[in-house]
């Protein structure tokens, strides 16, 4: 892949958030003549095998509810091989079992393919209990199940990521419509942490564009209404602490991101639709070296990494209620943080008020946060967790130790 070299960033205390990367080939072949690395140049071509080797040490997520099967397959067919899938599926099992033809569909598929893949409900039992084991039961709801959410089967899945050893998790939605643009955002995660080195990093993801039908020609919308709001309130607050204006925040809402495991598993969740632009959040709280930090380590240096893919993102119409949701969950984050200062509150305030999101006598509700993993014991998570773990397909036996 050849790729720009950020030009700049923005600092605030341990936390860097890097310019927007394009992307100028999505391969750019095999590894170049040492001579051809110039110190002045604007573009890195990274070998094919340098990707690969970065894949072979990450798992991607697939987080499911009540997707169709040929959109979850085409997901599938995107993600290179040498990843390992991590399938969180909280499709419904009654009045049909949904789930059970997901896991016929996608254990066939990946047999032909030997693609190594787990594939789990979020309210197996056996999953809840290992939480219960390992003293995190903040995500178990009254039915001591997991809870629903996507936020909470991205926790399932970075937690199975760590405990079967890979060094990296990415996120992929199930309901992609382009097989090529998943497979340039892995193939992109890899780039970043390639570029930003693998240790505290962060790729998230900015869509080039999003086809649209208006007035019945295709129109390629670069952004949704729900990004551009939260980008503004990040760019926002980070103006707020460093007194530069700025627009370095491109990906606030970015379900499209990967990092590294160590990282993942130290982080805070929000729920909801919250999950995304509250990365962010929880970063700078922590590792932005403005409030006193709860649970970050001011010794490590965290890069986020933004790319911008060339494929168009299509996927599926979930309407404008969900929109909305999107809204309002972001904003509230951003509004609910230690960080965020009183100007920036009326201003979000006033802008949902205007939007019609928030009605009069209304006030804008925190979102639920889960702390990080931290606290989870994980040898009583994997020593409970084993039966779910053992059914991977796919994976050879040399690869089958569990790592806690
Ligand atoms: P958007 O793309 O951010 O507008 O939101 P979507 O509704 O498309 O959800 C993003 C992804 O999360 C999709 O792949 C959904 O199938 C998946 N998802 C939604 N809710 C849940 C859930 O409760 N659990 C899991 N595991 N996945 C979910
Ligand atoms: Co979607």
């Amino acid at each position: 892949m050849r790729i720009e070299i950020p030009r700049e960033f923005e600092r605030l205390g341990a936390v860097r958030i890097y310019g927007l990367q394009k992307v100028y080939e999505l391969d750019s072949g095999p590894e170049e003549a040492p001579t051809s690395a110039r110190d002045d140049a604007v573009v890195r071509s990274l070998p094919a095998e340098a990707i690969y080797e970065v894949q072979r040490e990450m798992a991607i997520v697939v987080p499911v509810r009540s997707e169709r099967l040929k959109l979850i397959e085409g997901v599938l067919v995107g993600i290179p091989n040498p990843c390992l899938v991590i399938v969180v599926s909280n499709s419904p099992r009654e009045p049909i079992d949904r789930h059970f033809l997901e896991l016929e569909s996608i254990t066939n598929f990946c047999r032909f393919t030997r693609k190594q893949v787990l594939i789990v409900h979020q309210k197996d039992p056996v999953i809840a209990a290992a939480f219960a084991a390992g003293g995190f039961t903040d995500v178990l709801g009254k039915d001591s199940l997991v809870r629903d959410g996507k936020a909470e089967g991205m926790m399932m899945g970075t937690v199975l990521a760590r405990i079967l050893g890979r060094r990296y998790v990415g996120f992929v939605d199930s309901d992609n419509y382009f097989p090529g643009a998943v497979n340039e955002y892995v193939r992109e995660y890899a780039a970043g942490f390639l570029i930003h080195g693998g240790d505290h990093t962060v790729v998230r993801i900015s869509w080039h564009s999003k086809p649209k039908i208006v007035e019945q020609a295709l129109y390629f919308a670069k952004w949704g209404r729900s990004s551009r709001r939260c980008n503004r309130a990040l760019n926002q607050l980070l103006s707020h602490f460093t007194g530069f204006e700025t627009e370095i925040v491109k990906t606030g809402n970015s379900g499209e991101h990967a990092m590294t495991v160590e990282l993942a598993m130290s982080m805070r969740y929000a729920t909801g639709f919250a999950v995304e632009p509250y990365h962010y959040i929880d970063l700078l709280e922590q590792y932005g070296g403005v409030i006193p930090t709860e649970h970050g380590d001011m010794r490590r240096l965290v890069r986020i990494c933004q790319i911008e893919s060339r494929n168009p993102h299509l996927h599926a119409d979930k309407g404008d209620a969900h929109v909305a949701d999107m809204i309002v969950g972001s904003l509230a984050t951003i509004y609910h943080s230690r960080l965020c200062p009183v100007w920036l509150q009326q201003e979000i305030d006033a802008e949902l008020r205007q939007g019609g999101y928030l009605k009069e006598g209304d006030t804008l509700k925190p979102i639920r946060l889960y702390p990080s993993l931290a606290g989870l014991n994980l040898e009583q998570f994997g020593a409970a967790a084993q039966s779910v773990v053992d059914r991977r397909v796919g994976a050879s036996p040399a690869s089958t130790g569990v790592v806690a």
